[in-house]
């Protein structure tokens, strides 16, 4: 069976979810909506769907199914919740959305509606992310007890210019919380296992003079049996450097993965240039696989196009979890946990305290 699919924001990584929605089997792909009809009609003409600047105009008229939503931050929840409203299950970007407030709208609309809220964070499908959970998940390293995520990439100018919303927090929501880290930061809570019980934080820009939002922000977050993990993530350092998420167990052993090497992909502009790779591995007796996984890892990313492949596994996933009826690889719950962290972060900064959760929206956040 083929599911009626739509794109809401046919914008840069709007075209990895609409070559992803007209090649997979699971999709019959019907219609794409931005805010501009010029994008709308360019995406039309490409991808052979009917082009529309209104969402619930879409939603009806094209009968659809399940939508992607890749809009800007701020502006995630209003097309959800019209597409829930309409009966249509919701793959939306990361992060799910900007504001807690946000999140949990959207949670409620798909909760009222009946409909899957799935989100993207498309490096839990990279093969050595996946050979981390499954040691984790196999107890090879004892509990997962403590988690570095250290992010140092760069983003200049240009960038930021590219397009009118970013580096502003009413259009971006924040900085390189918001837009560059949520796919560490889901992989962090994903590895850990564990809800988390408490986060300090600060932020700061460091070295952007011509934006608004924070370039860099660091924290500690203590989960509730006890792990702890520490996050330093930045866009300041030029060139950008790697990307890390490493997991310390209980057992003393120890499993990480290098999600990005150099500065991350921009979708749109740059592809994935170098393959994701475990860069660390110390459970007992098989220290020397990490060759070998790197080799298979190597091979592997030469054989694919990395940039739109994830985005494809992860909307085929979210389609068959449909189909199916089981929950999605990521789901609306699980993104609302990284909204919540950035959340903490920023409030913990402005009331010079940790904070305890779990969170609940406020009206300043
Ligand atoms: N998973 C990833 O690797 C990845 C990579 C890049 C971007 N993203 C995420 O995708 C989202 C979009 O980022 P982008 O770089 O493609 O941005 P973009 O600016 O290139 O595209 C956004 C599009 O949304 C359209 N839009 C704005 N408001 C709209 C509305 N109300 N209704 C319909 N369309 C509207 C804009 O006209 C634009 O075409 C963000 O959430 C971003 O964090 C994810």
């Amino acid at each position: 069976m083929r599911l009626r699919t739509a794109l809401v924001g046919c914008g840069k990584v709007g075209h990895l979810h609409a070559r992803a929605l007209a090649r997979l089997p699971e999709s019959q792909f019907v219609a794409a909506c931005d805010a501009s009809a010029e994008r709308a009609a360019d995406f039309a003409a490409r991808y052979g769907v009917a082009p529309f600047t209104d969402v619930r105009t879409m939603l009806r008229s094209a009968k659809v199914q399940a939508v992607c939503i890749a809009t800007p931050h701020p502006l995630h929840a209003a097309p959800a919740i019209a597409a829930a409203e309409a009966g249509a299950h919701v793959l939306v970007e990361k992060p799910l959305a900007a504001s807690l407030a946000d999140g949990d709208a959207m949670l409620a609309a798909a909760a009222r509606a009946g409909v899957m809220l799935a989100a993207v964070s498309q490096r839990r499908l990279f093969e050595p992310v996946r050979r981390v959970r499954a040691a984790i998940a196999a107890g090879q390293i004892g509990r997962p007890a403590l988690g570095v995520v250290a992010m140092f990439n760069w983003r200049d100018e240009a960038y930021y210019r590219s397009d009118p919303w970013r580096g502003k927090w009413a259009t971006e929501g924040g900085g390189v919380l918001v837009n560059q880290a949520p796919h560490q930061l889901d992989l962090l809570c994903w590895l850990m296992d564990d809800a988390i019980a408490e986060v300090s934080g600060y932020w700061a820009n460091l070295n952007h003079p011509t934006i608004e939002v924070e370039d860099t922000a660091v924290a500690l977050v203590r989960f509730r049996q006890g792990g702890l993990a520490s996050i330093t993530v930045s866009v300041s350092q030029k060139p950008g450097l790697f990307t890390k998420v490493h997991i310390h167990g209980t057992s003393g052993a120890s499993v990480g993965v290098e999600t990005d090497s150099g500065p991350s992909f921009i979708a749109g502009v740059s592809s994935v240039a170098a393959p994701p790779l475990n860069d660390l591995w110390t459970v007992p007796g098989e220290e020397h696989l990490l060759a070998q996984f790197q080799a298979e890892d190597r091979a592997h990313f030469a054989a694919i196009d990395a940039t739109a492949h994830y985005h494809e596994l992860q909307v085929r996933d979210f389609l068959q979890a449909i189909l199916e009826r089981r929950p999605p690889l990521v789901t609306g719950e699980e993104a609302r946990t990284v909204v919540a962290l950035i959340t903490a972060v920023y409030r913990s900064q402005r009331e010079r305290r940790p904070i305890p959760f779990p969170l609940a929206a406020d009206m300043t956040s």
